[in-house]
This record gives structure tokens, C-alpha cells and sequence, in this order.
């Protein structure tokens, strides 16, 4: 299966040319990325209530490529393609604006203060995530790690592409309605209930 499907639902980044998403998915009303999908329940969950949505999805782990392509195969899902590589690579070799929404849920969460700079949520990546994102976009991050909570929601508001949707204090400890648990949120490994922070981008003005 990794070796005839996956090379036809890869995503085709290349370094010398930015890639319109549009052209994987003429018929899409939206596209949407997430970066680190794990084992995969989430984007594969989305791609299945959604399936006027085109999905662009990043894993570097093997394991988890393989789960969803299992999925995208046993739901005959037609509007996922994968990046089986670093999703950082995957945002730099997109067009400008060309992404709705985009997911980084419970990303890797290095507790240690020595390998919190590898954390994906860095202000570099903020502007590359930026660049790619459409006005009026929306951005979920989710994590159940207080320090990368408030790290990631520090980075987030010094940004000023993107703002927080939070009406009330408590909006961020309530699972959205739209959200699909997967199992390695479901362990319950981090420090503190899973948090979620939407944001729409602006202009960045
Ligand atoms: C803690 S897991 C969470 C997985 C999933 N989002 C979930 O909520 O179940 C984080 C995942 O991000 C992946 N990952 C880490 N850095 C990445 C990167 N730069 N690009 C793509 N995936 C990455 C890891 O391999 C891992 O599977």
C-alpha cells in the first residue's frame, strides 16, 4: 500500500516552483493543512465530514503515513494528500494565500527546556504559516502542555498576522465542536487538560 498508494496521493512540493493546492483539488470549496496528523483520526475524520474540502496532510513519523493511508483507503477518501515529511517543507513550497485552515494539534511538545527551540511553533514558522494562509484563514493549535500553551499563545499574539478568537477566558479549555480526538490525545499525556487556540489571520497589518 505505502508503495502504489502513497506515491499518488503525495503532495508534489518542488524547490524550484511554489504549488497552487487548487490544481490537486479543482473541485474543492476549501483547502485545509495539518501539520503532524500522528496516527492520522483527525485529518482522515475531517476529510470524511467534509468532503467539499481538499486536505493537505504532513507526518514525518512512517508509522503513522501508513495508518492514514490505511484510512484513506478503507473510507475511499479522494480529498487527502500527504507531505511524508517535514510539514515546515511542505508550508514553504506552497503559494502565497492559497490555505483556509490549518491544524498543528498536540505537535510534539519537548518539555525539556533544553529542546523547546525544536517546538514547531517558532516565530519563523509563524511567518511562513502566514504567508500561506488566506485573509479571513483560521489557524487551531492544540496542545496539553501548560509550557507549550503558553509559549505557542505568546508567539501566536506577536504576531500580527493572527488573532485570537477567544470571546470569554474560558473558550480555549472547551473542546471545539468541530474537533475530532485521536487516540494519542486521548492518553492524556501532558501537564494540564487539552487546550485549543483558534486564530484568524488578518492582513498583518
Ligand atoms: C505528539 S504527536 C500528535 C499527533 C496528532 N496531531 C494527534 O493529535 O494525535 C506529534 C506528531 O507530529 C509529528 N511531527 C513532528 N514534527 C513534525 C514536522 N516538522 N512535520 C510533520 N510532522 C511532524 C510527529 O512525528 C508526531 O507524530
Amino acid at each position: 500500500m505505502m508503495d502504489e498508494l502513497l506515491p499518488k496521493l503525495t503532495v508534489p512540493i518542488k524547490a524550484d516552483a511554489w504549488l497552487d493546492p487548487t490544481m490537486l483539488f479543482p473541485a474543492a470549496r476549501e483547502i485545509w493543512l495539518e501539520i503532524g496528523f500522528g496516527g492520522g483520526e483527525h485529518v482522515s475524520g475531517q476529510a470524511a465530514r467534509h468532503p467539499e474540502i481538499g486536505i493537505l496532510a504532513s507526518e514525518v513519523f512512517f508509522e503513522g503515513v501508513a495508518k492514514l493511508l490505511g484510512q484513506v483507503e478503507d473510507a475511499g477518501l479522494t480529498n487527502i494528500r500527504i507531505w511524508p515529511e517535514d510539514g515546515r517543507e511542505l508550508v514553504d513550497g506552497l503559494n502565497d494565500h492559497c490555505i483556509d485552515r490549518a491544524f498543528i494539534l498536540f505537535p510534539d511538545p519537548w518539555p525539556k527546556a533544553r529542546h523547546q527551540k525544536r517546538r514547531i511553533i517558532q516565530p519563523d514558522f509563524l511567518d511562513a504559516l502566514a504567508r500561506v494562509m488566506k485573509p479571513g484563514g483560521r489557524v487551531r493549535f492544540a496542545t496539553d502542555v501548560r509550557s507549550y500553551a503558553d509559549e505557542a499563545l505568546e508567539r501566536f499574539l506577536a504576531h500580527s498576522a493572527f488573532d485570537w478568537t477567544a470571546g470569554r477566558a474560558d473558550d480555549w479549555r472547551r473542546t471545539p465542536d468541530d474537533h475530532i480526538e485521536t487516540r494519542y490525545q486521548m492518553k492524556r499525556l501532558g501537564d494540564i487538560e487539552p487546550v485549543y487556540f483558534d486564530f484568524i489571520v488578518g492582513s498583518g497589518d
